[in-house]
């Protein structure tokens, strides 16, 4: 079996430092906001080149926080992407706003902000660095100063993933990451962080994650328990430590695939900004065909992601459903992943692309 991320290989080199990370955590008995939390906060920030941010329970709190912390409230509306995870539009609406989908760069897979009008409510955008690959910042933050807009850039896939330099997620007024067991860097459970560029923000994120509070019993907000928890934090920082050498690993993976499937639509990065790989994608015509072939071999493809969300069953009585988004729904209906992690050998990207272009039709 060649998983789509090979997650028992990789504890299995890490077995020490996290069997020992993990333990240590118990016999402290210090599970709540203790010293490992703000360990990696600070260690988290630092691999960002951010000052401001908090450690949170996921990523898609991260991006409903964010959202609060920078004033948007119900009866706002959010551009983003509806070629992206559900919870992009969730977190939207856990703030009350509503999202308004715009279409993709086709080379990218990332939102294209010449496909969308802002209207008068319009009072943030989200980009989603999706499969690790940057959006188009300079034109999303042109779009943003010249409408007014806050922008959140949803960084659950792409965390060391760069944009003319600068880490993806401190570019925009707020960052968000996802460190679900599966994401570049993954925990083992449910995690995540909000970065913010002014402290202001940061501040506000880190205390309505809290309760509201500042001290124990002393409420100045009315918050939530967002909060990651130890276990999570001992086992992010020691896989930290890790990241930019697994980034590099998916990176030439990558190439590999690159150079076997010429022929084939796959990422295309933008000049100003880099991919990290949390997904390989390319396109086919034949999906169906191929996702049996892979599977018959014991290659463990995916699909990201098959429904968009403004087809999504949940949203379609709402207005941001009533939408036409081409681009989207070609990509839809074409793109397939193929396994990377860091943990894959030669050997199996060679059998993945073996067996892929014996079937796949572009
Ligand atoms: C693009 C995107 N946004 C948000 C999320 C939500 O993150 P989480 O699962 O940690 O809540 C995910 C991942 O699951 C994601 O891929």
């Amino acid at each position: 079996m060649i998983p789509l991320a090979n997650l028992k290989r990789q504890y299995q080199s890490l077995k020490t430092e996290i069997d020992a990370a993990i333990a240590d955590t118990v016999a402290k008995q210090d599970f709540i906001h203790g010293a490992k939390v703000k360990a990696f906060t600070a260690a988290w920030l630092a691999a960002l080149g951010a000052k401001h941010g908090t450690a949170c329970a996921n990523g898609t709190v991260a991006i409903t926080l964010a959202l609060k912390a920078l004033g948007i409230k119900p009866g706002d509306e959010v551009i983003t992407t509806a070629h992206t995870f559900f919870a992009t539009a969730e977190a939207i609406f856990a703030a009350g706003a509503v999202p308004v989908f715009a279409d993709i760069d086709p080379r990218t897979y990332n939102i294209d902000v010449a496909s969308v009008t802002p209207s008068p409510h319009a009072r943030a955008i989200i980009p989603v660095h999706l499969y690790g690959n940057a959006a188009d910042m300079g034109a999303i933050m042109a779009f943003a100063a010249k409408h007014g807009l806050k922008v959140i850039e949803d960084t659950a896939q792409a965390h060391l993933g760069t944009w003319q330099g600068r880490m993806l997620g401190t570019i925009g007024d707020a960052g968000t990451f996802s460190f679900y067991p599966g994401k570049n860097l993954g925990a083992y459970g449910d995690a995540g962080f909000v970065a913010a560029r002014a402290e202001a923000v940061g501040k506000a994120m880190a205390k309505f994650v809290n309760h509201g509070r500042e001290s124990k019993y002393l409420h100045d907000a009315i918050g939530d328990n967002m909060r990651m928890d130890e276990i999570q934090a001992a086992v992010l920082s020691v896989k930290l430590s890790h990241l930019a050498r697994w980034t590099a690993r998916r990176q030439a993976v990558a190439a590999t695939y690159d150079r076997r499937l010429k022929g084939f639509k796959t990422i295309e990065q933008h000049p100003g900004g880099s991919c990290v790989y949390h997904l390989y994608v390319v396109e086919v015509s034949n999906r169906d065909a191929v996702m049996e072939a892979m599977a018959s071999a014991s290659i463990g493809a995916g699909i990201h992601y098959p429904v968009p969300l403004h087809k999504q069953p949940a949203l379609k009585d709402l207005p941001c459903a009533k939408t036409s988004l081409p681009v989207t729904e070609r990509a839809a209906a074409r793109v397939i992943s193929l396994p990377i992690c860091a943990d894959i050998t030669d050997d199996e990207a060679a059998q993945v692309c073996d067996t892929f272009l014996k079937i796949a039709r572009p």
